[in-house]
């Protein structure tokens, strides 16, 4: 605040070194634009839970009761979320089970250390934004317990890619499929998009939309059949500009079988 304000007043503003301030401000603009722009991205918080009297003691600690666990998750986005500790650089287990010194101690006694399967809240400390998601008006019910984080991701195994730890992107994963087993088929008439996996149309969270579409209307199926768009909307051969008046794709009486069909090519029932 202080330096912009000295170089108002200064001679930065003045006479001859104007000519090239100009250029240089917009320099130190760019830069800092840049430097926003590279830093704003990690939006996700760090607070790990807290439980009263316990302190961190790192990952290590865990291995010699929990070794399973420990196969992959070096692997897994939260091995090392760098957290303030002064005798730590990640604290990896602790980031989601809280600081386990006293759980450690007591040999893992009753109530000593957080399981989330129990609440989604520790996950909300740090992915705000989610709870955000699952407060739309159509979301999966993780409040209420019917669904949780980690019946989706699995915080203990899988790469630290997007798609990775998301392992249900593609339906061949089928984790949506364990509890919407009317998805699965296999249908007579398969619908191509399927392929691309339940997400490439639903929001997996939650979503304004009915049935947590991500598109409210035909924008959703013209996302892929939209190359064959012409004046009078032709795809697949027939003009669709006055039946796309009778409602979206799937409510006109038209694909109502969008998933995949036993009877009908044009996915119709
Ligand atoms: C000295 C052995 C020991 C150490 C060290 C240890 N645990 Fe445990 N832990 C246990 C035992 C025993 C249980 C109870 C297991 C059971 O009943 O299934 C347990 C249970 C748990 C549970 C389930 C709790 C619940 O309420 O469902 C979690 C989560 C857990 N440990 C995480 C950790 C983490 C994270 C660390 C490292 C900070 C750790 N443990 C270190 C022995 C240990
Ligand atoms: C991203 C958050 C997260 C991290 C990091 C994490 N866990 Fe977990 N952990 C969970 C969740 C969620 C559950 C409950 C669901 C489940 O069992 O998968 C759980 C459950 C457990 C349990 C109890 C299983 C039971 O009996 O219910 C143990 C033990 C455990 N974790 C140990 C570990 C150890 C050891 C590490 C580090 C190597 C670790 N966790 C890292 C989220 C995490
Ligand atoms: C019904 C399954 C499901 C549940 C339940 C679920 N997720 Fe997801 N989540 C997904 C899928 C699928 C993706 C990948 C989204 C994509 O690729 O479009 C994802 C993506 C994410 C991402 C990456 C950011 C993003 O938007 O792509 C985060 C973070 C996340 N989930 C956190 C959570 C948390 C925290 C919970 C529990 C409060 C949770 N998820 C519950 C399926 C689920
Ligand atoms: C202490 C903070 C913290 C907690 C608690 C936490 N996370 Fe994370 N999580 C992170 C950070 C940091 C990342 C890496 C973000 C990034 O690189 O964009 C991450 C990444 C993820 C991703 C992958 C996102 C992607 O784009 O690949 C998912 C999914 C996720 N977390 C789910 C969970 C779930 C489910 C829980 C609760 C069991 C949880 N997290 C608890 C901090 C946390
Ligand atoms: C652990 C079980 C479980 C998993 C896994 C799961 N769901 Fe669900 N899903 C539910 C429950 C429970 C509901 C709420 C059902 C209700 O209210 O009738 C629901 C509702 C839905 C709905 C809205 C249905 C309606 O009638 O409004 C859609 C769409 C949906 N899920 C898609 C998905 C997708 C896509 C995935 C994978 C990313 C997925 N689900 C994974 C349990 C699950
Ligand atoms: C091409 C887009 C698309 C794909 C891909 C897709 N869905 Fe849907 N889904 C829809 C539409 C559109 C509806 C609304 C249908 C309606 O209201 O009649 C729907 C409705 C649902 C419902 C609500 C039940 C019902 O019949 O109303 C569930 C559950 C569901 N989908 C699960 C899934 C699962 C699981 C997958 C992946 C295996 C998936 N969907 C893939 C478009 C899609
Ligand atoms: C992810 C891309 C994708 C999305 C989204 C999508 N489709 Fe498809 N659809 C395909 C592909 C690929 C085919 C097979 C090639 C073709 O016929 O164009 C197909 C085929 C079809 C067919 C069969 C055509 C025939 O006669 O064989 C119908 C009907 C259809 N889609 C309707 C829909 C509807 C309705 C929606 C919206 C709910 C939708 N599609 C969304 C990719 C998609």
């Amino acid at each position: 605040m202080k330096s912009w304000k000295n170089s108002h007043n200064g001679s930065l503003f003045n006479g001859k070194t104007f000519g090239f301030t100009g250029p240089v401000l917009g320099l130190i603009a760019f830069v800092s634009l840049v430097w926003i722009s590279c830093v704003t991205p990690d939006s996700v918080f760090r607070m790990p839970p807290d439980i009263p009297d316990a302190d961190f003691v790192g990952s290590e600690d865990c291995l010699s009761c929990h070794e399973t666990y420990f196969t992959s998750f070096d692997a897994t986005p939260h091995a090392d979320v760098p957290v303030h500790h002064e005798d730590l650089e990640s604290i990896g287990c602790e980031v989601c089970h809280g600081p386990g010194s006293i759980h450690s101690d007591s040999g893992g006694a009753y109530d000593t250390i957080i399981n989330p399967r129990k609440s989604p809240s520790v996950c909300f400390r740090c992915h705000a934004e989610m709870r955000g998601q699952f407060h739309l008006p159509n979301h999966h019910p993780i409040e209420d317990g019917q669904i949780n984080c980690s019946d989706c991701h699995d915080p203990h195994h899988g790469t630290a890619t997007t798609g990775n730890l998301n392992f249900l992107n593609r339906p061949e994963d089928a984790t949506c499929l364990n509890c919407h087993p009317e998805q699965r088929g296999p249908f007579v008439f398969q619908h191509e998009a399927m392929r691309e996996g339940c997400t490439i149309c639903h929001d997996p969270h939650g979503s304004i939309n009915a049935k947590m579409l991500k598109e409210r209307n035909s924008v959703l199926c013209l996302k892929c059949h939209a190359q064959e768009l012409n004046s009078d909307l032709r795809i697949g051969g027939l003009p669709h500009r006055f039946l796309m008046r009778e409602g979206t794709c799937w409510t006109a009486g038209c694909h109502e079988a969008v998933h995949g069909s036993h009877v009908s090519s044009s996915l119709r029932f």
